[in-house]
């Protein structure tokens, strides 16, 4: 895991995009996995910037949402698909044909998230998968006690997650209670993560994340089972981080062939 403190969110979004960006540089149909929430919104509006600048160029790239709700409709705002199509797909100029977000109202829920795995595996497999985290150390919507091994699959939302998310409904009693997600082991298969957490209400499942045990109660600890995992957060979600100063310092000494900041 590489863990890089930043001032701020805004910060956060620009360093984030720019793993994002030498992806798609070095491969222009590169496989993009997509994460919705406030967490990214940092990143995509850095990368529209740089695509309105016509510095970057997403037309070729292919993507897969990393969750869905079940039980909205498609065209509800908030269905991912929504979301997706608004704050990503159109601001980063891609080609809607190529953006897949798992099937939350197909008749066969589970056939459903099969394929989905299966689409994944034979688009190539992720290059680059965007995360958040919530405040319950969920990845995606893997709730805590989901397995590391999970794949896609239909999840209960845990009670925090709906609360949370409350803020992008009318009234809380309309965010979904179920959720169709990429499972853990889907997310561990990505060729390349880069998570982005801001603010004190992600400091506890961050600091479970980067240095808690291995365990089901933090699915984002499965991280630590990653080879490429780039973890960027800002002051206030890496304060409760025993080891900070050492991740301050191993960044800041990194060698120029490795670094991705310019
Ligand atoms: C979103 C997702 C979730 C969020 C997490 C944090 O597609 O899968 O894991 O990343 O709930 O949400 P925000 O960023 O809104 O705090």
């Amino acid at each position: 895991m590489e863990i890089v403190i930043v001032r701020d969110a805004a910060e956060a979004g620009r360093v984030a995009a720019l793993k994002i960006a030498s992806v798609v540089e070095r491969k222009p149909e590169a496989v993009l996995g997509l994460a919705t929430g406030s967490s990214p919104t940092g990143i995509y509006a850095s990368l529209a910037a740089r695509v309105q600048a016509g510095e970057l160029d997403f037309s070729r790239a292919s993507s897969f949402a990393l969750d869905e709700y079940v039980g909205i409709p498609l065209e509800h705002p908030e269905s991912y698909a929504s979301v997706i199509r608004r704050d990503v797909v159109e601001p980063l100029g891609m080609d809607q044909a190529r953006v897949r977000v798992p099937d939350g109202r197909a008749d066969d829920i589970e056939a459903a998230a099969v394929e989905y795995d299966e689409a994944i595996a034979a688009a190539g497999g992720i290059d680059i998968q965007i995360l958040g985290i919530g405040a319950n150390g969920h990845i995606g919507f893997n709730e805590p006690t989901s397995s590391f091994a999970s794949r896609t699959r239909i999840k209960t939302l845990a009670p925090q997650t709906r609360a949370d998310n409350a803020r992008f409904f009318d009234d809380p009693s309309q965010v979904p209670t179920h959720c169709m997600t990429q499972g853990l082991g889907t997310i561990l298969d990505a060729h390349e993560v880069v998570l982005v957490a801001v603010g004190s209400s992600k400091a506890s499942a961050v600091a479970g994340m980067v240095e808690g045990p291995l365990s089901a109660m933090c699915p984002g600890s499965a991280l630590q089972l990653h080879q490429h995992a780039t973890i960027v957060v800002d002051e206030e979600a890496a304060a409760l981080l025993t080891l900070a100063d050492y991740y301050r310092y191993t960044y800041a000494n990194k060698p120029a062939w490795q670094r991705f900041e310019h």
